[in-house]
């Protein structure tokens, strides 16, 4: 099965996301065993019943992998971050503004607020979380989870968090260092000044053309010493001609 532009194009609508961006020959493996296993024969069927049904459109965003995340995800990654990497952030600039570019749930911000909140517990730091996702920002702002959940996050922060009727709950010291926005990364205005900036697991959707001017985006967005830390499987391709220096596997520094 092929999905051609006017079929991106009315996925798009439909899940409220600009997958013309995005390598087409995944898009197509994930659509076709989407519609393999929830037995649509052809893709005009699946998008027919898209158009109805709000939980098959929720379903089929889960299935493209698109909101997937975790507190804390790659914890190495994290251990350096909150060891190296934010140290050195806090002994450079007073207060930090954080930017958590395609949040999802708003696990990863507010992993972000555990680790500044322990490192400088009197600081005033802000993060700004953005996603292309409305309802992925509702659920962030909700902040209640799994309280399975929990066992995503490190021991160490584990007592910043409670469980309450089953849930697992952010309290108010981290959340309200939390502002989320609506964002979409291949057309709005980036954020300025930005110390340090978190964009995980979502460029490698991206089809390689488009991710040279969101570097450059990036590149604008932060201070000369900020940080851009990528996700595990995502690697920056000549990051000095947009202005980085490789700091470790991952991290990157605005020069
Ligand atoms: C796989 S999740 C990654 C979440 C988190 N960063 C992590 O690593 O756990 C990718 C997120 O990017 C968002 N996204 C996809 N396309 C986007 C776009 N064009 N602009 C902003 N966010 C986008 C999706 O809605 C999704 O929440």
């Amino acid at each position: 099965m092929s999905v051609n532009a006017f079929q991106v194009q009315q996925l798009s609508q439909l899940l409220k996301l600009d997958l013309s961006a995005y390598h087409s020959q995944q898009l197509q493996r994930l659509v076709t065993a989407f519609m393999q296993r929830n037995g649509f024969g052809n893709l005009d069927e699946l998008i027919l019943a898209l158009r109805q049904k709000a939980e098959l459109r929720q379903r089929l965003l889960d299935s493209l992998g698109i909101n997937v995340t975790q507190f804390f995800r790659d914890p190495k990654m994290w251990e350096i971050l909150a060891k190296e990497i934010l140290p050195n952030l806090l002994r450079h600039f007073k207060s930090l503004r954080v930017w958590s570019a395609g949040c999802s749930i708003g696990k990863e911000p507010y992993s972000i607020a555990a680790v500044l909140h322990e490192l400088d517990p009197d600081g005033k730091h802000s993060i700004i979380a953005t996603d292309i996702d409305e309802t992925a920002l509702q659920h962030a702002q909700r902040a209640e989870y799994w309280a399975n959940d929990l066992n995503e996050i490190p021991s160490d922060y584990r007592p910043l968090f409670k469980i309450q009727n089953g849930s697992l709950v952010v309290p108010s010291s981290l959340k309200g260092m939390v502002r989320f926005q609506k964002l979409n990364l291949l057309s709005d205005p980036y954020p300025q000044d930005i110390h340090l900036l978190v964009c995980r697991n979502l460029l490698i959707y991206f089809r390689p053309e488009v991710k040279p001017p969101i570097f450059h985006g990036f590149a604008q967005s932060l201070v000369e010493g900020g940080v851009l830390f990528l996700g595990a499987s995502e690697v920056l391709l000549n990051p000095w001609s947009y202005g980085f220096k490789p700091l470790q596997f991952g991290f990157y520094l605005k020069t």
